[in-house]
């Protein structure tokens, strides 16, 4: 049985991985539109991906007899202003991301939910992938500036960017 204070805190995150999916969404929507077709199959798939992190959160908390509940989100507030300051936004978020995961193992501790905090250690590794992900597209971007054939290419490789291979770097 999870802790209650446990089970809240995991519902807490259940929006935060659901309103991720939206931000990502909302970005894919924004670079389709913008003709970035690299990009926005990128922010596409992380938009799915987050949406899986939050379904594997709802399962786990039905599974130890919590209830995970499914509440409204947030809109999504992003500047577009520029590419730069877009994926700046989408490091910090993810920075963010990982600091709601580090307080839900200092719960799990706190509360000897050893469950949980094995289960939890999945998406610390997931974190350390996605916080380094975002920096490495967002130091390309500050590297490319506002040169369209820098975006050009930035485009094409964000085609075969996934979470596991940073062959952008390359
Ligand atoms: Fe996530
Ligand atoms: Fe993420």
């Amino acid at each position: 049985m999870l802790p209650d204070i446990m089970a809240a805190a995991l519902n807490e995150q259940i929006k935060v991985e659901a309103e991720s999916s939206q931000i990502y969404l909302a970005m894919a929507s924004w670079a389709e539109v913008k003709g970035f077709e690299g990009i926005a199959a990128f922010m596409f798939k992380q938009s799915d991906e987050e949406r899986l992190h939050m379904l594997k959160l709802l399962k786990y908390v039905n599974q130890r007899g919590g209830y995970a509940v499914v509440s409204a989100l947030d809109e999504p507030r992003l500047d577009y202003s520029s590419f730069s300051v877009l994926f700046r936004q989408l490091y910090e978020h993810e920075v963010k991301v990982s600091a709601s995961i580090n307080n839900l193992v200092d719960i799990a501790l706190t509360h000897k939910d050893y469950a949980t905090h094995n289960f939890l250690q999945w998406y610390v590794s997931e974190q350390i992938e996605e916080e380094a992900q975002a920096k490495v597209i967002l130091d390309k971007i500050d590297l490319i500036g506002d040169s369209k054939g820098g975006l050009y290419m930035f485009d094409n490789d964000m085609k075969n960017f996934t979470s596991q291979g940073h062959n952008i770097v390359q």
